[in-house]
């Protein structure tokens, strides 16, 4: 793969593929700006070289065409702003509005195309769509790390129009924080999976069984563990069919030696709300008409312990429901431990995109973790061992 570094952008128009799919509330205000932020030294080294760049990306799921809600142009101002340079809009990301700044755009200048996914051949692949937009610029620059598992036009199928193509500072540090986790971790390694749903995480919780030595299992996920082996669950999340699987892997962890560690206690509720009534009860033992939203302090305790012993660290998954604040302690208990281990330990911690990536920054630890990887689901389908097709589009 050609590197950012090694290729002199001096006189040439860059079509950088980025993942500024973040979220926006209903004033149309970006509520973490991460993905944005992280993508600010590909732009600048581009600039720096003499180079112009021209940004494309998707927001959202737009079912129907161009929609408000889903617009680009409501990134452009806080784009501006951190990037301190004005940047263009072009109200298309191909025809003429796209052809027209596009070719006039001089060295320095930052353009950003409206969202690809207004056309859904991006999201199809179509070739005729991705050379289109692949007339736009001299070089290709992939660094939607958060969109590479996807095959769409703008991510892979690119790439065979261009002869340059060059990998950007975001891709290239997701692929080397996630190898330097799974390939030349120091032991002991912990895995701390969360989040609400075992099919999400299985296929990466198998790998990891090979490379951890403790495996710990908190948030929505765990209540299936937890009836499945004859505790009491009350109103709580379960996904009755993948009890038989849990077992399954809990001898599988048995059998290789693994640590696999689950909750001893919970915050229970008796609504799915922060204003509920709260109880703390022994895990398994959740009445009929309450449901788990937290682990309990016992079990924070126990998780921190292990985290705070580790010299690698893989945090993927909240231990509750963190946005409601009444429920958020476990889960900032985990973010607080995971912090001490990388400063007082000089352990490697990387964070999981998603919810966890949002709740390690809404606490203002993300500074303060190893690495906070900007993608959810592409960063588990990577450590799962799949090839992402915006990592194989650079290689080809
Ligand atoms: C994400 O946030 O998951 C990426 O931007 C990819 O978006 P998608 O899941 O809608 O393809
Ligand atoms: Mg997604």
């Amino acid at each position: 793969m050609t590197t950012l570094d090694s290729y002199d952008f001096s006189g040439k128009k860059a079509l950088v593929r980025v993942d500024f799919n973040v979220p926006l509330n209903e004033k149309f205000e970006i509520t973490d700006d991460t993905r944005i932020r992280a993508t600010i030294p590909t732009i600048s080294k581009i600039l720096n070289d003499g180079g112009s760049v021209i940004l494309m990306s998707h927001l959202g799921r737009p079912k129907d065409g161009p929609t408000e809600k889903y617009s680009l142009k409501h990134l452009v101002n806080p784009l501006s702003l951190i990037l301190g340079k004005t940047v263009k809009f072009a109200d298309d990301c191909i025809g003429a509005s796209a052809t027209e700044l596009a070719s006039a755009l001089q060295p320095g200048e930052v353009l950003l195309l409206e969202n690809l996914r207004f056309y859904k051949e991006e999201e199809k692949g179509d070739e005729a769509f991705a050379e289109k937009l692949s007339k736009l610029g001299d070089v290709w620059v992939m660094d939607a790390f958060g969109t590479a598992h996807r095959a769409h036009a703008s991510t892979a199928v690119i790439g065979k129009f261009f002869s340059d193509k060059v990998c950007g500072y975001v891709m290239q540090a997701e692929l080397d924080n996630a190898e330097r986790l799974l390939e030349h971790s120091e032991r002991p390694f912990t895995a701390i999976m969360g989040g609400a749903k075992i099919s999400d995480k299985i296929l990466i919780i198998e790998r990891l069984l090979d490379k951890v030595d403790n495996l710990i299992i908190g948030g929505g996920m765990s209540y299936t563990f937890s009836k499945a082996q004859g505790g009491s669950i009350g109103k709580s999340l379960l996904e009755a069919d993948k009890q038989d699987l849990t077992l399954e892997l809990i001898e599988k962890a048995k059998a290789k030696g693994i640590n696999l560690v689950l909750p001893v206690d919970t915050v229970i509720a008796d609504k799915f709300s922060n204003d509920a009534e709260r109880k703390v009860v022994p895990a398994g033992q959740i009445p009929d008409e309450w449901e788990g939203l937290d682990i309990g302090p016992e079990t924070a305790k126990i998780f921190s312990d292990i985290i705070k012993n580790s010299k690698t660290v893989l945090w993927n998954g909240p231990m509750g429901v963190f946005e409601f604040p009444n429920f958020a302690q476990g889960t900032n208990a985990i973010a607080e431990a995971v912090v001490a281990v990388t400063e007082e330990n000089d352990a490697f911690s990387l964070i999981g995109g998603g919810d966890s990536a949002s709740a390690i920054n809404n606490a203002g630890y993300g500074d303060r973790v190893s690495y906070v990887s900007t993608g959810g689901g592409a960063l588990l389908e990577y450590m799962e061992g799949k090839v992402l097709p915006g990592v194989a589009a650079l290689q080809a």
